[in-house]
């Protein structure tokens, strides 16, 4: 019986684990997102009239790699590593 009790309560303690360090995950791409694409695209990535920037909701990170590799407007974002680009994209995916 003690042992069954135990076994319960290891599972439980590994699905907290999971999910908090899943929550960590989407909490550092939405703050990437914040630092580093907000200002100019939205809080929402509505995108920003006054800023010329259109709506990025849902890019991929292919697509986030070719902007920052070709459009002026993202020079500042040149030090950005695939693994941001794809956390972002992964971000952006989430928003509708
Ligand atoms: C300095 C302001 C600024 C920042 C910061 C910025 N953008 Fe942009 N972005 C723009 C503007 C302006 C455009 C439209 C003109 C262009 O592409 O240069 C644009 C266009 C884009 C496009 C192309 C959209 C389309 O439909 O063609 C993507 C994708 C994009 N941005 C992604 C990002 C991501 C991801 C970040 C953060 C990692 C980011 N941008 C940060 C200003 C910015």
């Amino acid at each position: 019986m003690k042992k069954a009790i135990l076994g319960i309560a290891f599972v439980v303690m590994l699905c907290l684990v999971g999910s908090s360090s899943r929550a960590q995950n989407a909490a550092n791409r939405e703050k990437t997102f914040k630092a580093k694409c907000a200002a100019c695209h939205g809080p929402d990535a509505a995108g920003k009239p006054v800023m010329k920037s259109p709506s990025i909701k849902g890019k991929t990170a292919d697509e986030i790699q070719k902007v920052t590799s070709t459009s002026p407007k993202h020079v500042a974002l040149k030090s950005l590593t695939a693994d941001q680009m794809k956390e972002v994209a992964a971000y952006l995916a989430t928003l509708k």
